[in-house]
């Protein structure tokens, strides 16, 4: 389980080990776009300011890897990740 920190609007969801951080980001309210869900097109793409993501998806390149994640599969290795929202 890890909390995202949401910069823009400074609320704080808690992402519990059995759902997706997409799920919980959708459920509290945040308006977010996905598609596919497993981690393949990009469309769920969402900055990440602080923290360290947990990468899951065969989407992002290495290099691509160091500012975002997907929600929708990726998860953190931090306690807390800070993400553009
Ligand atoms: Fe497709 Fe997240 S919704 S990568």
């Amino acid at each position: 389980p890890f909390v995202l920190r949401l910069l823009q609007s400074g609320r704080e969801v808690a992402v519990p080990a059995d759902r997706s951080a997409l799920a919980c980001l959708q459920d509290a309210g945040v308006d977010i776009e996905s598609s596919c869900e497993v981690g393949v097109c990009g469309t769920c793409l969402t900055r990440v300011r602080g923290g360290e993501a947990d990468h899951r998806d065969s989407y992002l390149t290495t290099a691509e890897r160091a500012g975002c994640f997907l929600p929708c599969v990726s998860r953190a290795r931090t306690l807390v990740l800070e993400i553009d929202l």
